[in-house]
């Protein structure tokens, strides 16, 4: 028998015990034993439930246990998970996570750790929720130079944009929704500013590069201000607005970002819609390579929790190798990243469309029916930097958004 201890027991920690509890079986075949919870931390009560006999509120009593193997966190946000989670590894115990917020901050000081003290620090969870995503990249795409990732990594945005094409509700509602189901984080910014799915590009890069790549450099901005006439615009273009993060490694450079920006049907991530995320990887030598699946919630992230638990039993006493170094990998200013660039406009008059001849050149003209009043076009490939200064020169920008056609 393998024993191990939950940290916390919300939405992911009780799809935890859910899931060992309705595949225990199977599960042990694979894990070679019998993988027993012997404790719960959280510093709630839960009456009534079941779990109450194993519930433990002083984190010690887990830390202190010799008989406990593995600790599974998933309690998110960096504090006091760094502080357990280390804790653990240094008593000797291999972790199991679900948290981006730590993996992406300290993936490389804890992964050095578990290697050092032949332990596993697993975290396929952390990004793309059930989707195997962690392990592809240090195991199956290690023949590859990646050369790009670009994912729809946040299923509450996605859920949100795609209700919003498909059912003309609104922003909130659609928020509310995905708050309902289970999808979102406990404060909806980090969705919807699109802080989560930075976190995630952060991760996917660091292993992609092997080097740490620090989510505060990567260039982020959410969906607060698609509105449901962009969203009119793009159907017009046979098109889609989705919440992209992007690594893309040029000339030994690797930039990367987080936007929301039009697809058309034509491109892989088109049809990735609802709570579900997908991650385009393409390599040297592989060429195209997609992972599509449920992105959050609670069964489908512990899925993959469960799957690191039964990976960390089968290797107790052997770590398994991820390159992940701790030096700075510095990315390619943004500003100097080329797009298209769909942009609407205040005004229709002979002036407006002069204006943004003189600034853009020739643009394509983009209108859509029942929308009076403005001009939108998508301009030709120019650079970020580019694209700032002539909009500053534009009267009435009304909105901008990145084309990937
Ligand atoms: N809030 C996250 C999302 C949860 O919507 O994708 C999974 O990380």
């Amino acid at each position: 028998m393998i024993n191990i201890a939950v940290l916390g027991y919300g939405t992911i920690g009780t799809g935890v015990v859910e899931v060992l509890n309705t595949n225990g079986e199977s599960i042990a075949k694979r894990a070679g034993d019998q993988i027993n919870i012997k404790y719960v931390l959280d510093l709630r009560e839960f009456p009534g439930d079941p779990i109450m006999e194993k519930l433990v509120h002083d984190v010690n009593i887990i830390l202190d246990d010799p008989e406990v193997k593995i600790i599974c966190e998933v309690m998110g946000g960096v504090e006091p998970a760094h502080t357990f989670v280390k804790a653990a590894l240094l008593k000797g115990k291999s972790v199991i996570t679900s948290n981006k917020e730590l993996v992406a901050k300290h993936g490389a000081e804890l992964l050095n750790i578990a290697k050092e003290r032949n332990l596993n620090f697993l975290f396929e969870a952390s990004v793309g929720g059930g989707i195997p995503i962690i392990r592809p990249l240090n195991q199956s795409l290690t023949a590859d130079e990646i050369v790009e990732i670009t994912g729809i990594l946040n299923g509450t945005t996605n859920y949100i944009l795609s209700k919003m094409s498909e059912e003309g509700i609104g922003f909130e509602a659609a928020l509310a929704d995905a708050q309902k189901l289970g999808y979102a984080e406990r404060n909806p910014a980090a969705d919807v500013e699109g802080h989560d799915a930075c976190r995630k590009i952060a991760i996917l890069s660091s292993l992609a590069f092997g080097m740490q790549v620090d989510y505060e450099d990567i260039y982020t901005e959410g969906i607060t201000k698609i509105s449901d006439i962009d969203i009119r615009y793009a159907k017009t273009l046979d098109a889609k607005i989705k919440l992209f993060a992007t690594s893309i490694r040029e000339n030994d450079r690797v930039y990367a970002m987080v936007a929301p920006v039009m697809i058309k049907s034509s491109h892989p991530l088109y049809s990735v819609n609802d709570v579900f995320n997908g991650i385009f990887v393409r390599g040297n030598v592989i060429g195209d390579v997609m992972f599509y699946g449920s992105g959050a919630g609670k069964l489908p992230t512990a899925s993959a929790v469960v799957a690191d638990i039964v990976d960390a039993a089968k290797h107790l006493g052997i770590n398994i190798w991820t390159i992940w170094s701790s030096k700075k990998l510095e990315l390619t200013d943004v500003n100097q990243v080329q797009h298209r660039f769909f942009i609407r406009v205040k005004g229709n008059t002979p002036q407006v469309v002069e204006n943004v001849g003189k600034l853009f050149g020739d643009v394509e003209v983009v209108a859509a029916k029942g929308v009076a009043g403005e001009y939108a076009f998508i301009t030709q490939s120019l650079s970020e930097q580019d694209l700032k200064e002539k909009a500053n020169n534009l009267d009435g920008v009304l909105s901008i958004i990145r084309a990937r056609f």
